[in-house]
């Protein structure tokens, strides 16, 4: 067990901390303990890249970007959002490949239910991190799951607070996705704020690596109603840009009491970077999505199952049933009843 404590810091080359290991075990073993992990340590010198393979670290070995990689996955496996792809490939790789950030990446991105926010954050994670979702450095915050009761808020702002204080000190490169944020008091999200800004250290520590993404259902309507405009007007979806959609995109953000976003001087301050608008999805991308589906779970793809689902699902506005109102979210469990 005491060796197991040793080699956690050891393995993350933080001397400082294995001396602190050593000492608060009693005096008698302590000696032994520092020979023990000296000679350890002589070991994980040589042996170091091996064992950093067992190991996460907050090093290059777990933690690099694959440019290619999200752009692959983007066009491969994110249906219907041209516009989001661009700005957020663009976004990203100008971050991680910036050796001296000004301040950290802030996303915030909007749409309709199922439209791809919580998908994309997920293949950001994945060709940053090593392990991904899953890695210890990418931290996933739900409102109604982390934070459901008003009447705390306090406690949760400081525990936030220390949260992202204590896992961006212990690695700078660190990931923090905050999903429903409608729903997010917005003194929460004011109590963060600091730690978005231009500060090149904040009481020691320096948030400037750091990735924040804020995901949010606002924005979904106005952002559905450009692109209604542009099928009403006989326009190709592809056509539709981001100066299209910035207009709408602000207006519901600066003016909406629950966005989220009220009282906070984010938006203010220019503290996002980017404001990411995800498009209402039509039939032909539920059919790609279940396609998709199909193959993740190793089948092969049953087209006509596969048309049947997606007709299944609903479509709005109800005259010309063109956008899927529940996106592609539920389509893993519909497609059980189709194969
Ligand atoms: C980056 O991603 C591409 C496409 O997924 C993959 O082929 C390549 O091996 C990855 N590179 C690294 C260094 O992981
Ligand atoms: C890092 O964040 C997680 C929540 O995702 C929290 O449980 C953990 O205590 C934090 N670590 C530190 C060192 O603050």
């Amino acid at each position: 067990m005491r060796l197991r404590w040793m080699l956690v810091p050891l393995l993350c080359a933080q001397w400082s901390l294995m001396i602190s290991t050593a000492e608060a075990i009693e005096p008698i073993t302590t000696s032994v303990a520092v020979g023990i992990a000296a000679a350890v340590t002589g070991f994980l010198a040589r042996y170091r890249n091996v064992l950093y393979y067992f190991q996460e670290c907050c090093r290059p070995e777990w933690i690099s970007y694959n440019k290619t990689g999200l752009e692959v996955d983007l066009q491969d496996k994110l249906f219907g959002q041209h516009v989001a792809s661009r700005v957020i490939l663009k976004a990203v790789t100008g971050f991680m490949t910036n050796k001296d950030p000004k301040k950290p990446l802030v996303l915030s991105l909007h749409g309709w239910t199922g439209t791809g926010k919580n998908f994309v954050s997920q293949l950001i994670a994945k060709n940053i991190y090593q392990r991904g979702m899953l890695s210890s450095f990418v931290h996933l915050f739900t409102a109604t799951a982390h934070f459901p009761h008003e009447a705390e808020l306090r406690v949760y702002k400081s525990q936030l607070q220390q949260w992202i204080r204590g896992n961006v000190s212990a690695c700078p490169r660190s990931m923090f996705i905050f999903d429903e944020m409608d729903k997010m008091h917005p003194g929460l999200i004011d109590s963060i704020k600091p730690y978005l800004d231009y500060y090149e250290i904040l009481d020691g520590v320096s948030y400037r690596k750091a990735i924040f993404i804020f995901l949010s259902n606002n924005g979904g309507e106005n952002i559905v109603q450009v692109a209604l405009d542009f099928w009403r007007a006989g326009r190709d979806r592809e056509e539709i840009e981001l100066k299209d959609l910035e207009t709408a995109l602000a207006l519901s953000v600066f003016n909406n009491k629950n966005s989220g976003f009220w009282h906070t001087n984010l938006i203010d301050k220019n503290l996002v970077d980017c404001f990411v608008p995800f498009l209402p999805l039509e039939y032909k991308h539920v059919v790609q999505c279940g396609r998709a589906e199909m193959i993740s779970r190793d089948l092969t793809p049953d087209e006509d199952a596969i048309k049947d689902m997606a007709h299944d699902m609903t479509y709005f506005p109800p005259e010309e049933r063109i956008f899927s109102t529940k996106g592609c979210k539920v389509i893993s469990s519909r497609l059980d009843f189709f194969i």
